[in-house]
């Protein structure tokens, strides 16, 4: 299926503060973002109308904000009004929603205190990312030779684009070499993440993920963390070395646009897709359907005990 290019759409996006067509929301070519990368944004995913974690989302957009010293004109309730408004009058019952913030073309050069700061809002249909084939059997993943910055090199917990460039060359790399996805160490060579996904691993029933430190926070990885405790599960959120990667069962992926990803590959390493992932990934996409509540993995934990 052709993909409709993404400025030649039909709808509104939200541009600092007003509803402007689809395909005038434009910048200038001297834009301090364009050159310098000076942009941080979210992704996140309406499920039956309702835009999930919306808050959380908004949180860490400030977050990524203040952490690339970028002061946002808007408040965090009127960035919440205006999701939630461009996601009405989208009105697709599932979709994607990308809000933006970015630094203008004021004035141009590395340190641009008078670029000025926009905002925009764009919400798009996006299915699974991938095909349920794929989800049936795991996806393969490379082992990048990327690693991720430290916080000594980066603002390495923001969303901000600059720091997309080594998960866009990672990930060109990996499907070139049939993948649909790449893994990265940390600068201290421990499993950091996937291109645009936090990862699991399970173990003799037990769950591992890399700790937190190296990477932005995910409101997916939190979420998978309070469904697996919920179950009963033991989480480990700990350094994980690439050695171990032989000795797991199980691995997954989580984000916003990934949801719950099962892996097959990673290199030479083979996972099953076996009942927890698949357990994680029902109990994941009931939770953000509103089909269950944390509670409802709570109760049946306990009655199964
Ligand atoms: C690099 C990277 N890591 C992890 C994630 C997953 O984060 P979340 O679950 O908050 O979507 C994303 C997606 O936003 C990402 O781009």
């Amino acid at each position: 299926m052709a993909i409709i290019p993404f400025d030649d759409r039909d709808g509104e996006i939200w541009f600092d503060g007003k509803f402007i067509p689809w395909r005038d929301a434009k910048v200038h070519i001297l834009t301090h973002a364009l050159h310098y990368g000076s942009s941080v944004f979210e992704g996140e995913r309406v499920y039956n109308h309702e835009i999930f974690k919306s808050a959380e989302h908004t949180d860490r957009l400030f977050r990524s904000a203040t952490l690339l010293n970028i002061d946002v004109p808007f408040s965090k309730e009127e960035v919440e009004q205006a999701k939630t408004e461009t996601a009405r009058r989208a009105g697709y019952t599932d979709a994607y929603v990308r809000p933006v913030i970015w630094r203008g073309s004021g004035s141009m050069g590395v340190s641009a205190p008078a670029s000025g700061v926009h905002v925009a809002i764009a919400v798009w249909e996006w299915p699974s990312y991938f095909s349920p084939e794929l989800l049936e059997r795991g996806i393969d993943i490379e082992m990048s030779r990327w690693r991720r910055p430290g916080p000594e090199s980066a603002p390495c917990t923001a969303k901000a684009a600059g720091l997309y460039i080594i998960c866009t060359l990672a990930k060109e790399e990996a499907e070139l070499n049939n993948c649909q996805d790449a893994l990265m160490l940390d600068k201290d060579g421990f499993i950091a993440e996937a291109t645009g996904a936090h990862i699991f691993f399970v173990k003799d029933g037990e769950i591992h993920t890399p700790a937190l430190g190296n990477f932005i926070e995910g409101i997916t990885r939190a979420t998978v963390i309070d469904i697996a405790r919920a179950r009963g599960f033991k989480v480990h959120e700990r350094k994980i070395k690439p050695d171990e990667l032989g000795s797991f069962e199980q691995c997954f992926l989580t984000g916003s646009a990934a949801e719950v990803t099962p892996v097959g590959t990673i290199g030479s390493h083979k996972y099953e897709v076996g009942a927890i992932t698949r357990g994680m990934r029902e109990d994941y996409l009931n939770l953000v359907r509103r089909h269950a509540t944390m509670a409802d993995f709570e109760a049946r934990t306990s009655a199964a005990q």
